[in-house]
């Protein structure tokens, strides 16, 4: 048949991508204790019972409804959980419980979606359909895996901010912590990258995928500058918190200044002071993990606001790098060809770093020594997206997706900065070298750390 001949390898592959997506959000919500999926642990977003309509919801609207042009069978739900919230005017979202579905109510919508979505796709005439609709099925099917897979992400940090008794934690956890990699010498703090070019986002003739924000590619000279070897620790962190560092107000911008000060901020909002003063309890700081609260593990990366890690670089005497410094520190190389990954060419595997899924909290930063970039710069892909000094902006020759226009284009405002590498819950699909995160200074709920950079 000639349908055979449309269907080619990457189709199925990505059909098998969607359905191992699925698997991966599934399994979020399965830790939820029954009475936790109302609560809102993020007072920023929606309360987690939106994203268990809206990752359906998303593919829907964007499969189901705009390029198949298949009839809803809730177009109230379609539209309640098409889009999240990202409040920049410090206005909080006051809807309550009762305002939302029950969860069977939304679990029977998705269960509907995803048999009509599924059943669509599997449709001889489904690769024509996307192709009529402007967009080929290849790129509408990543941006469903790659939103949901950002959405697994987001919702790790919003399980996060739960209280531990409302997770269950799973089977697996304990073996976790055996599993994760020995802390090895850490060498000298700064290396030296020498001027050179970094190539960011990536040109349309490549024909691969990527969001709207990574197009087009843009070379960039970078004179010579100092980075951070491993992203700043706990353990420096605690001497910033323990010098008064969040009482000086010389080290805050005016705006991050009023930020901490009327929030009432004195340290990282993943640590907590401890109740018992024992000596494995460093000074009185626990580390809040996902599902343990323990003494507060030194050479783990910090975990910190754009502004509270813009503060601590003031402190050091130091800076926040550019998106053009952390591209060069990371795929640049002394011959100045430049690499895919900081390590080389070859794709991304368990040894390189924290991220895929590998675990649920951070990693030592000196964990993956085979992850290093050729200037020896360490744990750049995972284990916390890194805080750049760039605001997030779109590359020359951008062009919104057509059918998701707001994606980027809705924070292209000035009032987000771009972050790189990623996390433990970051999907391997997404460490590319042109995918690029951004969120609000004020937001400390990402698995976001940083370094520091001397010019
Ligand atoms: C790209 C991670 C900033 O979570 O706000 C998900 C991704 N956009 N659904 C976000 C996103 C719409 C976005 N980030
Ligand atoms: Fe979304």
């Amino acid at each position: 048949m000639a349908t055979s001949k449309l269907m080619t390898e990457s189709f199925y592959h990505l059909q098998e991508r969607v359905e191992q997506a699925r698997t991966q959000t599934d399994s979020l919500f399965a830790l939820l204790r029954p009475d936790a999926i109302y609560d809102r642990p993020i007072p920023e977003r929606h309360r987690l019972i939106f994203y268990l309509g809206h990752l359906e919801s998303f593919d829907w609207n964007l499969l189901g409804r705009d390029t198949f042009g298949l009839a809803s069978t809730h177009p109230t739900f379609d539209k309640l959980f098409a889009f999240g919230i990202d409040p920049v005017d410090g206005q909080l979202p006051s809807d309550q419980p009762a305002d939302w579905p029950t969860v069977g109510e939304i679990q029977a919508y998705n269960a509907k979606l995803r048999e009509t979505i599924d059943a669509a796709l599997r449709a001889p005439s489904s690769k024509l359909a996307a192709e009529a609709s402007g967009t080929s099925l290849d790129t509408l099917l990543n941006v469903a895996v790659e939103h949901r897979l950002m959405h697994a992400e987001t919702l790790a940090y919003l399980l996060h901010q739960l209280p531990i008794e409302k997770k269950i934690a799973p089977q697996m956890l304990s073996q976790q912590a055996v599993d994760a990699p020995a802390s090895q010498s850490v060498g000298p703090r700064m290396r030296k990258i020498p001027e050179g070019e970094a190539t960011l986002g990536m040109p349309r003739e490549r024909k691969e995928f990527g969001w709207d924000n990574e197009f087009e590619g843009l070379t960039v000279s970078v004179p010579q500058f100092n980075i951070g070897a491993y992203p700043v620790t706990n353990g420096e962190y605690l001497e910033f918190v323990r010098s008064g560092g969040y009482e000086e107000k010389a080290h805050w911008s005016a705006e991050d200044w009023q930020w901490i000060t009327s929030q009432g901020i004195s340290h990282p909002l993943f640590w907590e002071r401890s109740r018992s003063n024992t000596a494995a309890n460093h000074n009185n700081w626990e580390y809040r993990g996902m599902f343990t609260q323990i003494p507060l593990p030194l050479d783990w990366p910090v975990y910190a606001s754009h502004a509270e890690a813009s503060a601590y670089t003031r402190w050091a005497k130091r800076a926040l790098p550019s998106e053009a410094q952390w591209h060069r520190a990371a795929y640049g190389t002394p011959t100045e060809s430049e690499c895919l990954y900081p390590w080389g060419d070859v794709a991304p595997d368990a040894q390189r770093g924290n991220f895929d899924f590998a675990h649920w909290d951070p990693t030592p930063v000196n964990g993956y020594p085979s992850g290093q970039s050729a200037f020896g710069v360490h744990d750049l892909l995972g284990n916390g997206w890194e805080w750049t000094s760039t605001p997030f902006a779109p590359f020359p020759g951008f062009k919104p997706f057509p059918f998701y226009p707001g994606y980027s284009a809705n924070f292209f405002d000035g009032k987000h900065f771009v972050m790189k590498g990623g996390s433990q819950r970051t999907a391997a699909c997404m460490l590319r070298r042109s995918f690029r995160n951004w969120f609000q200074p004020h937001y400390p709920y990402v698995y976001a750390k940083f370094r520091t950079v001397e010019e």
